[in-house]
């Protein structure tokens, strides 16, 4: 899909979101956007990949024993018609969301997703920090700003694809500060119904799984640099596993980072190829070796 018609297809979703229902096309520009609209999922979920479960007594009686709108494959019921109104519900269940609050290891803000609820692409990092706590939004703080550019440099916007976490509470800690832990594999756990939900409301064509963690949160485990490269599944979508950007950050002070860039771009090269996405020549040769 071309920028143009990403653009095209995001305007038309907000003046949806605004109300409107009915909005005057060039002849040429209806066969377009009735191009954009993607073909209905087959894909069956596949059963919820079990995450080995660490202490925490109460957390783990609910989590043996979920709540019944949890039961059908991991995945949450949500009322509403259009994908924005089961959203928006979905988002309202996380805010209130017991296996997660009962744990007592997450702080007490939720931070949702941003982005396109019809994006082909979703991307699912780990677990907000301070930054995003603070404005309420996945990846706004310095990886966030990392992965802003790797979106871009692929030719798309932040608006055209949809970001979420794995956790979606802060996992806390003592002294907490700014610092910031990853979640454990039972926060992870308590959270999963939400992320599955999101991947099976947005249908997206490919996931990106952003760090060694987002990924084991998916049921793929291993190290990036294992796992990295080449597509998996996250109910039957493929899903490519790379580097965080955090990882990224943290490269760039200790030897200016090209390893792990390089190996990031490559990664999105076939992402953009599995969407059907044009790569330019310019595109082709970020980072590449003489
Ligand atoms: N790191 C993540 O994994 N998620 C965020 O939202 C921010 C930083």
């Amino acid at each position: 899909m071309s920028a143009a018609s990403n653009l095209l297809k995001h305007h038309l979703q907000q003046r949806q979101i605004q109300g409107a229902t009915h909005i005057a096309l060039r002849p040429g520009t209806l066969a377009k956007v009735q191009g954009l609209s993607r073909k209905p999922a087959t894909r069956e979920p596949e059963p919820l990949k079990p995450i080995a479960v660490e202490s925490a007594p109460a957390a783990r009686r609910i989590l043996d024993n979920p709540p019944p709108e949890t039961k059908k494959a991991g995945l949450l019921e949500v009322a509403g018609d259009t994908i924005e109104e089961k959203l928006a519900a979905l988002r309202a269940m996380a805010e209130a969301w017991e296996p997660a609050r009962a744990l007592e290891s997450l702080r007490e803000t939720m931070v949702f997703a941003v982005g396109d609820s019809h994006a082909s692409l979703m991307f699912i990092g780990e677990a907000p920090g301070a930054e995003e706590e603070k404005l309420r939004e996945p990846f706004v703080g310095p990886a966030g700003q990392k992965l802003t550019g790797i979106i871009k440099a692929m030719g798309l916007d932040r608006l055209q694809v949809y970001i979420s976490n794995i956790c979606k509470f802060r996992p806390a800690m003592e002294n907490q500060g700014s610092g910031n832990r990853k979640p454990t594999a039972e926060e992870m756990r308590a959270c999963l119904p939400f992320v599955l939900t999101e991947i099976d409301l947005i249908k997206p064509q490919v996931i990106v799984a952003l760090g060694a963690t987002a990924a084991e949160g998916l049921g793929i485990p291993g190290s990036v640099g294992g796992l990295r490269g080449r597509f998996h599944s996250t109910s039957g979508i493929s899903t490519m596993v790379t580097y965080h950007p955090s990882y990224i950050l943290r490269e760039e002070k200790i030897n200016g980072g090209m390893d792990a860039k390089r190996a990031v771009w490559e990664d999105m090269l076939k992402v953009m190829e599995k969407l059907g996405m044009p790569v330019s020549d310019k595109q082709r040769g970020f980072f590449k070796t003489k």
